[in-house]
């Protein structure tokens, strides 16, 4: 079936690998791909596809409504996978505000323009928001985020995505629009901005420079690596139940320090140096304000209805991505260049 898909932050870490998924898979769909270059956008993200015939990047920013309602008027899309947003906990903790505007008010111009365009006629028609398992705050040792666990969001970008979740679904209960939505944990792999820990802590090892551990590194997270993400956005988006949410995990949780000494391992292996040379870079420094202990989330929703599970296990994974980041130091130069520096000196050179 021919179906125009809008794609929203296309050209970031989780996007860009959504956009390659679909314009591979589907040849019959022509994927659209909203982003605005954001520090964290990358057009080298999709350059194996970027001139596949099913396949349009739009420069533009979600806020911009003449904008996004003009691409509506013009596409008509099918459907809209929104991806675009400030992502960073860190950064919202220093400007909240660029995360009210792009998570918040960027969501409200998509879901009007669906609104509008669609018109009441929804049949084919889908808005599927992709989340994150921040949302629901953090557990303590025991328990799963179920999609019931109540929303207890902490950090401004949390906030934002939950504020956002809840308009995604005020659409849907007052207006009927097709919805669904996913909140899925940590994702790790290629082409991931290296702000957030594994690629940061993979880079600062290639420079031999401190790998800054928050804290004491007690702090848990489940990771999920982002192929098998895109793979779970697939299903959703052709078998979700339309209205629902469904939860995306890995059931594979690691403490910071932890994955810190088996990633360390794993770059002593690749890099020939000796066993226990990598470690000692680790330098615990001044936690995150307001860190959450501990997400874990139970995907059994999303298993027993649509069949999904996870195809690689961690230490694969993970010996991927640091195989993927050693082959693409070019990458790594390029988006580490510019602004990276100022955020990186603000960021760690005061803690
Ligand atoms: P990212 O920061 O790597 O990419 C975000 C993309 O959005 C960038 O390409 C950026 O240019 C674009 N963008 C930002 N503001 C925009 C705007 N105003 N208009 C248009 N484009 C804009 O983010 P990511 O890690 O790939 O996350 C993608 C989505 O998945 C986000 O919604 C995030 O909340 C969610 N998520 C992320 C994770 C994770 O572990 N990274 C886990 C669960 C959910
Ligand atoms: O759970 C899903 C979320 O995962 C996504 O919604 C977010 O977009 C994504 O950024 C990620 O959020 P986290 O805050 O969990 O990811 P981050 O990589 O920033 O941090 C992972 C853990 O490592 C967290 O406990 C903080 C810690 N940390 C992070 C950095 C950047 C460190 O100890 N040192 C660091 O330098």
């Amino acid at each position: 079936m021919n179906k125009k898909i809008l794609i929203t932050g296309g050209a970031g870490f989780i996007g860009s690998h959504v956009v390659r998924r679909f314009v591979n898979n589907y040849p019959s769909y022509h994927i659209y791909n909203l982003d605005s270059l954001t520090y964290a956008g990358n057009l080298a993200n999709l350059r194996d596809i970027e001139n596949a015939s099913n396949y349009t990047f739009i420069k533009g920013d979600i806020t911009d409504s003449d904008l996004v309602q003009s691409l509506f008027t013009e596409h008509n899309f099918d459907g809209v996978i929104h991806l675009a947003a400030e992502s960073h906990v860190d950064r919202s903790i220093a400007n909240p505000m660029s995360f009210v505007t792009t998570n918040i008010i960027g969501t409200v111009v998509l879901l009007n323009a669906a609104k509008a365009t669609w018109n009441g006629d929804f049949d084919n028609k889908l808005f599927y928001h992709i989340s994150t398992d921040e949302v629901y705050g953090s557990l303590g040792e025991e328990g799963f985020f179920t999609e019931e666990t109540k929303y207890d969001p902490h950090s401004p970008y949390s906030a934002s995505k939950a504020s956002s979740d809840h308009l995604v679904r005020a659409y849907h209960d007052t207006y009927q629009l097709p919805i669904v939505i996913s909140n899925c944990s940590n994702n790790y792999g290629s082409f991931q901005f290296p702000e957030k820990l594994i690629p940061l802590a993979i880079n600062n090892i290639i420079n031999n420079k401190p790998i800054p551990v928050y804290g004491k590194g007690d702090n848990i997270r489940d990771w999920l690596f982002v192929e098998d993400h895109a793979s779970a956005i697939d299903a959703i988006y052709h078998n979700g139940l339309l209205g629902s949410t469904y939860n995306i995990g890995g059931h594979n949780e690691w403490k910071n320090i932890d994955l810190i000494h088996l990633l360390c391992r794993i770059m002593d292996k690749k890099l020939g140096k000796e066993a226990g040379t990598t470690s000692k870079l680790i330098t615990f420094v001044k936690d995150r304000a307001g860190h959450d202990l501990r997400y874990a989330i139970d995907a059994t929703k999303l298993k027993n209805e649509l069949g999904w599970m996870p195809s690689l296990q961690f230490e694969e994974g993970l010996e991927k991505t640091v195989d993927w980041y050693l082959a693409n130091e070019e990458w790594i130069g390029q988006v580490t260049s510019g602004e990276y520096q100022n955020f990186y000196e603000k960021q760690y050179h005061q803690r």
